[in-house]
Formats: structure tokens, C-alpha cells, sequence
């Protein structure tokens, strides 16, 4: 792994022309995905801005442009008319003020009529590193360049944290009432969200108090990236809690969550139905956001971070990593959500090929799991050995998730087995495999398990339990490699 100093991880991108050498050999790269939008160079994390605008879907990424490293963070831009063919639309927000002189954090996107607004942290750093976060909007102009509020529309507060960040804006009719929410940390290390109210977009804002989740106030040490949707009559607040081991996720300390329940903003309760659920639960998910502005009262759209935060990728050695998920559709189906890839990820199927124990290097996968005990195992060796298991075991009706036998191992500090409860059994998995990436939508998509992955070039095989009914499918590829700053 390269150590870097933090003028290298900070260095600020004056052209272009400073990364055009390193686009070109990123773009070599065998793990390079084909659909899922990907940083144009270095390192892409958390989705940013994420919003349905004037028949134009937005979304930003963090991107650290040097290399596979967390420095200075932009929004970097792409544009999809179908959330599933995406176009680089160069730069979207850099750091080039006092307020976010050491990077343009996480936030999300406004639609008020024609005109779009990103809201996003500033993070300032003094000369001695000490941070102070600002919450601060940009407007995008007639040529989409995005241009920022003199000032920020406020500042941290001071009985919270330094970690306070990641604005989700939200408009409720009812209250006739703007709301941000804020993921932060409390003086004694608690995760917790701010939430701050206006009567108008971009002033006027000021603290309305803390978010409470009853029974949840000793819940991880921070709460990045909260969002909040209404579906189906119901509301979802999501956000991934740190600084805590949860069942079932190993030794990671880094999870993403969400609650079904009732958001009550004039006591400022969300108060949920039942306990907390993974919004996925494999290895490399984190930072989801919902897009704003679907305007269908029964549908969202969530997107992804394929990664973890401490987390260490084999593209390292490439100077790129990082993966946004597949946009997901998602639905309230009784007292769970429901995720499928977004309605035109269909247009992407190809040709059926022969489920013959060979798997293409990016394909999608559905297989009608058997009555009893259940294996798949992707990514073998041609002799079947190795590869990344997936063991349904009947007894205890729990999925056990293996990667302990891929040639490339990483993040093994962290853990590589996963087990999922699976009370009502097992019935199908479909498989969605890109050059490095896995992700798995389990009976019907009411469970999902994303992992990166990296195979070999030996390591494109999988067996699987006999009377599985199995249909490969290839994939077209939906994303290109432009350089576009
Ligand atoms: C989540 C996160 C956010 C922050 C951003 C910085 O991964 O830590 O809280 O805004 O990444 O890149």
C-alpha cells in the first residue's frame, strides 16, 4: 500500500492536464466496471447530489482525483437520462473557498422548479488542522456549472463534535417547511442528526434540535450521510452509524441502516416500527443515498457507496478505486424494503449463454434455488476450488457469505465470512457481476449482499447445487471510460 503525505493527499488540481496520464492508465485497468459509474480517476466514495432534474438524473461522487486515497474531496459529475447509461460530466464542485478549503463534502441535491441547488459540507481546515464544517449550497447555472453561495447557510455548533456533516435537504408540504438534516457526533461520542428548519430555500435557516430515535441513542459514534424518504405512507430515514460492531457484520466498524416509521417534525421523533434492518448486507456498502425528486409515492431510488471507509481495495496498486452501486428501485412490501435495479437495467440483458459452469467476466445471473441445502460458489477455479461462497444452511435458515477462497484477498482484517438470517428460507438470488463487483438481490430483492470482488484470470467459474434452475445472461456495458475535468 502507497503512504502518502498530506500535501500529496491535499494537492489541489489547477488542469486537467495533471491527471490525464493517470486517467489513461486507470482506464487499462482489467477490474474497470462496464455499468456502474466509477471514479474518472483515483478514488470515488460516497454518492453525492443524487436528484431527477428536468428529465436529467444527476448524481456526484466523492472524488479524490491522485489516486486511491481519501485527500482532498470533489464532487465529480455524471448524468443519466435512464439511471443506467451514464455519461462524465466533468467536475461538479471543488474546493476553492475559505469555507471548503480541504475539500467539498457530502450532500444532496434540490429541485425547485428549473433551478438545482447542491448542498454540501465545507470542510475547513485551519493551519493547524482543526476542522469546522459549513453547511453551504451551489446553484447550478444555465451551462450546469455549479456556483456557490457567497456564504454558508450555517456553521457547526459547538455542543456537537467537529464531525458534523452530510446535509440532506427535504421540503415537507405539511409544514410548509424546509428541513436539513445533518449526521453528527454528540460531546460524549454518541451518533446522532441535527436537524435545522426555514421557511426558505437558501436563508433563514437555524437549529430546530436533535433527531431522536427512540431506543437508539447508543447507536455507533457517528451517523453519516442520514437521509429521509416517504414511501408508500410510510417514512425511511436511513444513514450509516460508525464506531460500533453490529450482528452479522463481523469486525467491521462501518454499517449502513435503515427504519420504517413515522418522521414527526414538530417533536422532531422519528419513531420506528420495529428495529433497525441492513440496507445490504455484504462486505462494500455504505453512504446510500436516496434520490430527491422521483415523484412516485411508491418508488425510491437508492444508490450506493460499493466501499468502506478504512477499507483497502487491490486497485490500490492501480492508483484507482471505488464503485458506485447499481441505482436501486426501491418499495415498501409489508414491514421491509424491497430493491430491484433500476426498471432500464433490462435493457442492458444480452444473449442467454449456456449455464455450463463458465462464468462470463460481467453477466447476470438468476438462479431458482432448490428445496434444501443450497451452494453457489462464484469466481472457482475450472476445477471448482476457491472462489467466493454462498452456502445456504437449511438448519439454521441463515446464508453464510465465503471470500476467503479468492486468489485476491483484502480487507481480511475486517472479516470475510458474512452470515444473513433468511427467515422465510431461501427461493432465489439473482447475480449481478461486473469486472469488480458483486451484487446479489436474495428472494426477490428483500435482501441484498453487494461486495467488491477481483478475480483472477483463472477464476471466471462457478458450480452450483444440482437442480438449481440457472439462466446466465451477458450485459452490455453502460458507462465509458471519457475524460472529461
Ligand atoms: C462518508 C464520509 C462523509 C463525508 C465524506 C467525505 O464516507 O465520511 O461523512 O462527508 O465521506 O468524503
Amino acid at each position: 500500500m502507497r503512504e502518502w503525505t498530506r500535501e500529496e493527499r491535499y494537492r489541489v488540481l489547477y488542469s486537467a492536464d495533471e491527471i490525464s496520464d493517470l486517467h489513461d492508465r486507470n482506464a487499462q485497468s482489467i477490474y474497470r466496471q462496464k455499468f456502474h459509474v466509477q471514479p474518472v480517476t483515483g478514488l470515488s466514495s460516497d454518492p453525492n447530489g443524487f436528484i431527477y432534474h428536468q428529465g436529467i438524473w444527476h448524481l456526484y461522487y466523492q472524488w479524490c482525483p491522485w489516486g486511491a486515497v481519501h485527500g482532498l474531496k470533489y464532487w465529480y459529475h455524471v448524468t443519466s437520462e435512464d439511471l443506467v447509461h451514464w455519461k462524465n460530466a466533468g467536475v461538479g464542485l471543488k474546493p476553492d473557498t475559505f469555507y471548503d478549503n480541504r475539500g467539498t463534502h457530502s450532500g444532496s441535491g434540490y429541485s425547485d422548479g428549473d433551478d438545482m441547488y447542491l448542498f454540501y459540507t465545507g470542510n475547513h481546515r485551519d493551519d493547524d488542522w482543526v476542522r469546522t464544517p459549513y453547511t453551504c449550497v451551489a446553484k447550478l447555472d444555465e451551462e450546469g456549472n455549479a456556483v456557490k453561495l457567497p456564504e454558508p447557510i450555517f456553521g457547526p455548533r459547538d455542543d456537537y463534535s467537529e464531525h458534523q456533516r452530510d446535509p440532506k435537504i427535504v421540503y415537507v408540504p405539511d409544514k410548509k417547511k424546509y428541513y436539513i438534516f445533518i449526521g453528527a457526533q454528540n460531546l460524549d461520542l454518541k451518533g446522532r442528526a441535527l436537524i435545522y428548519e426555514s421557511d426558505s430555500l437558501l436563508e433563514g435557516w437555524k437549529f430546530a434540535g436533535e433527531l431522536k430515535v427512540p431506543g437508539f441513542e447508543n447507536f455507533g459514534g457517528m451517523w453519516e450521510c442520514p437521509c429521509i424518504v416517504h414511501i408508500s405512507g410510510k417514512d425511511v430515514l436511513i444513514f450509516s452509524p460508525q464506531y460500533t460492531k453490529l450482528p452479522g457484520r463481523a469486525e467491521s466498524t462501518n454499517h449502513n441502516v435503515y427504519f420504517i416509521g413515522k418522521m414527526d417534525y414538530d417533536t422532531l421523533t422519528f419513531t420506528p416500527d420495529g428495529g433497525y434492518h441492513y440496507l445490504d448486507y455484504g462486505f462494500d456498502f455504505y453512504a446510500a443515498q436516496f434520490a430527491a425528486n422521483v415523484g412516485d409515492p411508491d418508488k425510491a431510488i437508492l444508490i450506493g457507496w460499493i466501499g468502506l471507509p478504512d477499507n483497502h481495495y487491490p486497485t490500490e496498486e492501480e492508483d484507482w478505486e471505488g464503485s458506485m452501486s447499481l441505482p436501486r428501485e426501491v418499495r415498501l412490501v409489508g414491514d421491509h424494503l424491497v430493491q430491484s435495479p433500476a426498471a432500464a437495467f433490462e435493457q442492458l440483458l444480452g444473449d442467454e449463454v449456456p449455464a455450463d459452469g463458465k462464468l462470463p467476466d460481467v453477466c447476470d445471473m438468476a438462479i431458482q434455488v432448490p428445496e434444501g441445502a443450497f451452494d453457489l460458489k462464484l469466481f472457482t477455479k475450472a476445477d471448482g476450488s476457491g472462489g467466493f461462497s454462498v452456502h445456504y444452511d437449511e438448519a439454521e435458515k441463515k446464508l453464510v457469505v465465503d471470500k476467503t477462497g479468492l486468489t485476491k484477498r483484502f480487507n481480511q482484517n475486517v472479516g470475510e465470512v458474512l452470515e444473513i438470517p433468511l427467515s422465510e428460507g431461501l427461493a432465489d438470488i439473482r447475480v449481478i457481476i461486473d469486472s469488480c463487483s458483486v451484487e446479489m438481490f436474495i428472494n426477490g430483492g428483500a435482501v441484498t449482499f453487494t461486495s467488491h470482488v477481483y478475480p483472477v484470470a483463472d477464476e471466471h467459474n462457478y458450480v452450483v447445487t444440482e437442480g438449481a434452475a440457472v439462466k446466465i445472461r451477458e450485459l452490455k456495458p453502460s458507462v465509458k471510460d471519457d475524460f472529461v475535468v
